[in-house]
């Protein structure tokens, strides 16, 4: 076995013995999941890391943003939730709604899963249409949330968070209340990246532009995800009826079910930081690739650069840490996509 999960499991194991109380006392952290859920897998895996750390009181996954048009990204993101016995976890859907499906038309040989995944598995969620939109609830969320309290992780696009920025006292709320953003997207220290630039390049600049200066934002980029591949071998990892499962399958094809880390390791991050790594017992296996200076947006197709500013210490990209195999990680996140429902440990 891996050394990075031997040792998170053995860990895990022991910390969960105590993890109830201190849920109790402290409280989990609160995440936001913002998701493009439809035209990557990578999704799945990110909304199953989620749900496990949910379970096992690492995080209060409080709800799941979805910023793609199809009605059947909700519905899949609800399977994942419902398969994890967290089926009343709100779900948000930008308006209007499509019956867009998946179609390869770049590498032509992945697939669509999404609708497939919600038409296929039990969910709590019935139709889309009773989704809220999602710079409502943000906003109750964002309203109601403890000071300093929220970790918001976006692994899509940027457009439901440009609209909460764009609300009268939207910069204010997200001031006071969110404690770190966490953003898949661009590429470090320069390049273009999907997520920033494919969909919605004016959303992408007003955040990385306009995010209030006092709260931190991390990213990881293109080029960390891309050599980070998980998923390897997943059906003989995964229970057989395993939505995350099916969909790598359906996804990728040709009985293949590997692909990049980009959500997934965001994901992560975004509940874990690098001190919930520690705080396990465990070392980190990432670390900060800068200590100063900010994102910039230099292009109308949201192409970013990293600016060097030694006034600006609370922004930052990741890389791994050193002596970290992407090997390890990817098999930390596998394990993680193949996680029973039924299994009363947290990891395994
Ligand atoms: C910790 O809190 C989360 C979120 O409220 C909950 O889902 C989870 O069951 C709790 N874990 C334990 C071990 O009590
Ligand atoms: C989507 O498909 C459903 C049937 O599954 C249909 O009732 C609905 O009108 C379609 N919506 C759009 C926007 O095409
Ligand atoms: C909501 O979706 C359901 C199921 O797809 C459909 O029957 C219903 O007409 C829709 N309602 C509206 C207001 O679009
Ligand atoms: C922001 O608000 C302005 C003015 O109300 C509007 O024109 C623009 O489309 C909004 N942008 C977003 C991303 O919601
Ligand atoms: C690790 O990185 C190397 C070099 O980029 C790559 O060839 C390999 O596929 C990666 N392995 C995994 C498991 O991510
Ligand atoms: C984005 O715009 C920049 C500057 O105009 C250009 O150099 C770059 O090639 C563009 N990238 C893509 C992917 O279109
Ligand atoms: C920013 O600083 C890093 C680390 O010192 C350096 O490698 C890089 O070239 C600098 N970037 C710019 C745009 O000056």
């Amino acid at each position: 076995m891996d050394t990075l999960l031997s040792v998170l499991l053995l860990v895990s194991t022991h910390f969960l013995g105590t993890q109830a109380a201190a849920n109790a006392t402290s409280g989990a952290k609160a995440i936001i999941i913002d998701t493009d859920i439809k035209d990557d897998v990578d999704d799945m895996g990110a909304l199953a890391i989620a749900n496990v750390l949910h379970n096992c009181g690492l995080c209060d996954l409080k709800a799941v943003m979805i910023d793609t048009h199809s009605h059947y990204g909700a519905l899949a993101a609800s399977v994942v939730n419902t398969y994890y016995g967290n089926g009343d976890i709100p779900i948000a859907a930008i308006r209007p709604l499509t019956n867009e499906t998946f179609f390869d038309d770049a590498m032509w040989y992945r697939s669509e899963y999404a609708s497939k995944v919600a038409y296929n598995w039990p969910r709590a969620l019935e139709s889309t249409n009773r989704t809220q939109p999602p710079s409502s609830l943000y906003r109750s969320l964002l309203q109601s949330a403890d000071d300093d309290s929220l970790t918001i992780v976006s692994i899509g696009f940027l457009n439901n968070l440009a609209a909460v920025l764009n609300t009268t006292d939207g910069p204010d709320l997200i001031s006071s209340k969110v404690h770190e953003l966490v953003i898949m997207g661009g590429q470090y220290p320069s390049g273009w990246e999907f997520n920033f630039g494919y969909f919605d390049p004016a959303s992408t600049t007003k955040v990385v532009t306009d995010w209030p200066r006092d709260v931190p934002i991390t990213y990881l980029g293109f080029e960390l995800g891309l050599n980070v591949i998980s998923g390897d071998k997943l059906r003989d990892h995964a229970p057989s009826d395993s939505p995350i499962l099916a969909a790598y399958e359906w996804y990728n094809g040709r009985c293949s079910t590997l692909r990049e880390s980009w959500d997934p390791l965001t994901t992560l991050y975004g509940i874990l930081g690098l001190d919930g790594f520690s705080s396990l017992g465990l070392k980190s296996p990432f670390t900060y690739a800068n200590t100063i200076g900010y994102n910039s947006i230099t292009s109308p197709n949201a192409s970013n650069a990293w600016v060097n500013d030694s006034s600006v210490t609370n922004q930052h990209w990741l890389k791994l840490a050193d002596g970290v195999s992407n090997t390890s990680v990817a098999w930390m996140l596998t394990q993680l996509y193949a996680h029973d429902p039924i299994s009363q440990s947290c990891f395994g």
